[in-house]
């Protein structure tokens, strides 16, 4: 009984992923979320053993996913460990269940990694509004007597009747205006974002040429693995600009430290994807820009890496630590996301925008 257009749509928007099985546990449907799951299109799984697909991380080839349930009522079972074929570890709850009696199976995945992460996300954006909150209080407080005296020592530099004592006066004046920048700073983009829409490779190109003419000594090689069908973003392209440089522009750095250490060529990827069904918060996005920044530096040091996108935390003596929290508040009024893995030799930054949807969408989309 193969699925109606009908029921394939609403099985394509489920975030559950579902897999239905003939009598010998070959796969005969696949829905989106499954294949999202499994990276791999029903295509080219359909007609596979659930064995080739999945297996048991804890029990290899023994899981009750591979035999067909012994009684009617569906056999669940909680935080199942799963390896999909690519290698990839899931942590999910499922459960098998008859569908009808001459022996078609349904397999339901409900992973548990994306709930986790959801309650990470909401709670790291909570602390940085709780941060924010607190800078603009204090920004306010050190930027009104600032201004004070900036005007008064440029006052009493007009009434010095001994142009040498002028030196005096203008380093108060320039370390007040260095301390009003670094506040600014502090406090991230001053607007909100003026939306328009854009393509993510435009300002991405914008930065790689800014990135390229810093790195002078020729030993960094910018290697583009683009998606030239990624729809368009809705997004201010300054601010994003602002976002990808600070991120490009660390990893520069390291890599240039990193080159002092084991004289390696220094390299970024610039790489984007188009997603599908892809979650970003609690909201899943029919498609999704993804954009990855990948440097082979020396990575971000592990005691650092929890609180990397705080304001003020940083690894180089003269880093101000703002360059991260800068860009993760942009990516975050953009409804974006943006994340992190590294270890020595790779450090992989990935931001995830929604994208603007075309006007006449093809819900089925295959
Ligand atoms: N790609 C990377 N590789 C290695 N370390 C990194 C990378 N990106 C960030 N870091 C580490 O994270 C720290 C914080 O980065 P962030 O951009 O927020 O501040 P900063 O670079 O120190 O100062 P600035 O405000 O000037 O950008 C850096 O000091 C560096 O130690
Ligand atoms: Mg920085």
């Amino acid at each position: 009984m193969p699925p109606t257009s009908l029921h394939r749509q609403v099985l394509d928007n489920l975030h559950l992923a579902v897999l239905v099985l003939d009598s010998q546990m070959h796969l005969r449907y696949i829905n989106q979320a499954a294949e999202i799951l499994l990276e791999a299109s029903g295509n080219r799984l359909r007609g596979l053993a659930l064995r080739e697909l999945l297996t048991e991380a804890t029990q290899p080839g023994e899981s009750a996913l591979h035999h067909p349930p012994a009684s009617p009522l569906p056999f669940t079972k909680r935080q199942a460990k799963l390896r999909t074929r690519h290698g990839k570890e899931l942590l999910v709850d499922y459960s098998l269940s008859a569908l009808t009696e001459d022996g078609t199976f349904v397999v339901e995945l409900s992973p548990l990694d994306r709930i986790r992460k959801i309650a990470q996300e909401e709670a790291t954006s909570a602390a940085s509004r709780a941060n924010q909150l607190l800078l603009r209080g204090l920004a306010h407080e050190v930027k009104n007597p600032l201004g004070g005296l900036r005007g008064a020592a440029q006052l009493l530099e007009r009434e010095l009747p001994d142009p040498m004592l002028h030196e005096y006066t203008s380093v108060i004046i320039s370390e007040a205006d260095r301390l009003r920048n670094l506040v600014d700073r502090m406090l991230g983009p001053q607007r909100p974002p003026v939306l328009q829409p854009i393509n993510i490779h435009e300002p991405l190109e914008y930065v790689a040429r800014l990135i390229r003419a810093e790195a002078t000594d020729g030993n960094l090689r910018l290697v583009r693995d683009y998606d030239p069908s990624t729809p368009l973003i809705a997004a201010d392209q300054e601010q994003l600009v602002q976002a990808l440089l600070n991120i490009m522009r660390n990893a520069w750095e390291a890599i240039a430290l990193g080159d002092k250490l084991n004289n390696a060529r220094g390299e970024i990827i610039l790489r984007t994807r188009t997603l599908r069904q892809q979650p970003i918060g609690a909201t899943t996005h029919r498609l999704v820009c993804q954009l990855e920044l990948i440097d082979n530096g020396p990575g971000i040091p592990e005691h650092l890496q929890e609180n990397i996108f705080h304001p003020m935390v940083s690894g180089h003596a003269q880093g101000s630590g703002l360059g991260l929290s800068i860009a993760q508040s942009i990516v975050h009024q953009h409804e974006g996301h943006i994340e992190f893995q590294s270890e020595p030799g790779c450090t992989r930054f990935v931001l995830l925008f929604p994208t603007i949807e075309p006007r006449s969408s093809d819900h089925n989309g295959r």
